[in-house]
């Protein structure tokens, strides 16, 4: 090992984020209030967002492409409920190989592009029993279960502190704001916390049990490194679950991805009109 090794590092995500940057600036001047990454099943918000430009992920320099079918692949850049909205229709994940600094690359771009809220969507399993199948869950905290963490590495001291402090991560005020929204529409909203595991394959009973030990009320593969680096770089955060499947550990059924994706897609209606109603009091 040589002393190079000890020598402060640049951090190296810098260059692309302001070469991706430099490229949605050369494209247009919008500047979003709001990201918004919409998870399995809810991908037709993208469609109530006054579109001004819609890029392909492809399109956008170092941007990860999408992998997973249930996911679109474009940044959506318009208006929702009166605010400049930049949405990611698809998200990257852990398991299909990215690195979690590609995976939350894209929140990286938008808070830089000027967003400071960002609204987080999944569909997960409900390892809290009270949760049915299609509900609606406010994340109010989460535990990171991936055994990985976006921030390691040089920090970007341009973007965010060493250490951030992790007490709120998900806004109370966001969340009063979008239960008062939930009850104006007549939606049915819980509140819960968050685990996010790496996936792919889903848990054993003997994990699920765990989880449950643990403190935790839903479980997925996303969320959690999004989340981290939004807290990194001083975002105002909300998360929001749709329950896509029981994880009764004492009576397990086999999941079917295909039932979780048709859950998730009929929820997806009510979970839009929550957000975009949301997202007007923010
Ligand atoms: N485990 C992990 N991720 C998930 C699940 C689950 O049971 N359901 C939906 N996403």
């Amino acid at each position: 090992m040589t002393m190079k090794r000890f020598q402060k590092k640049q951090n190296p995500l810098m260059e692309p984020i302001d070469k991706c940057l430099a490229y949605l600036r050369k494209k247009n001047s919008f500047q979003p209030d709001i990201a918004l990454i919409l998870g399995t099943g809810l991908g037709n918000l993208a469609k109530r967002i006054k579109a001004e430009k819609v890029f392909a992920y492809e399109e956008l320099p170092f941007f990860p492409k999408t992998t997973v079918q249930s996911h679109g692949g474009n940044l959506i850049l318009g208006e929702l409920g009166g605010k400049k909205i930049a949405a990611m229709e698809g998200r990257f994940h852990f398991y299909e190989g990215y690195s979690l600094a590609e995976v939350t690359f894209p929140v990286r771009v938008l808070r830089q592009m000027g967003a400071k809220t960002l609204v987080v969507s999944n569909a997960a399993g409900g390892l809290n029993l009270s949760y049915k199948k299609g509900e609606i869950v406010l994340l109010t905290d989460h535990i990171n279960f991936m055994g990985v963490n976006p921030l390691v590495g040089p920090n970007a001291d341009k973007l965010g502190p060493r250490f951030p402090d992790m007490c709120e991560p998900y806004s109370n005020r966001l969340i009063d704001l979008t239960v008062k929204a939930a009850r104006e529409q007549k939606i049915f909203v819980k509140q819960g916390v968050y685990i996010g595991v790496t996936g792919p394959c889903l848990e054993t009973r003997a994990e699920y049990r765990m989880m449950k030990n643990l403190g935790a009320d839903l479980v997925g593969m996303s969320t959690v490194p999004e989340v981290i680096v939004g807290v990194h770089m001083g975002m105002e955060i909300l998360g929001v679950s749709i329950v896509t499947d029981t994880c009764d550990p004492d009576h397990l059924e086999p999941v079917n991805i295909q039932e979780i994706i048709k859950t998730a897609n009929e929820a997806g209606p009510k979970l839009d009109k929550l957000i975009g109603a949301a997202i007007a009091k923010f």
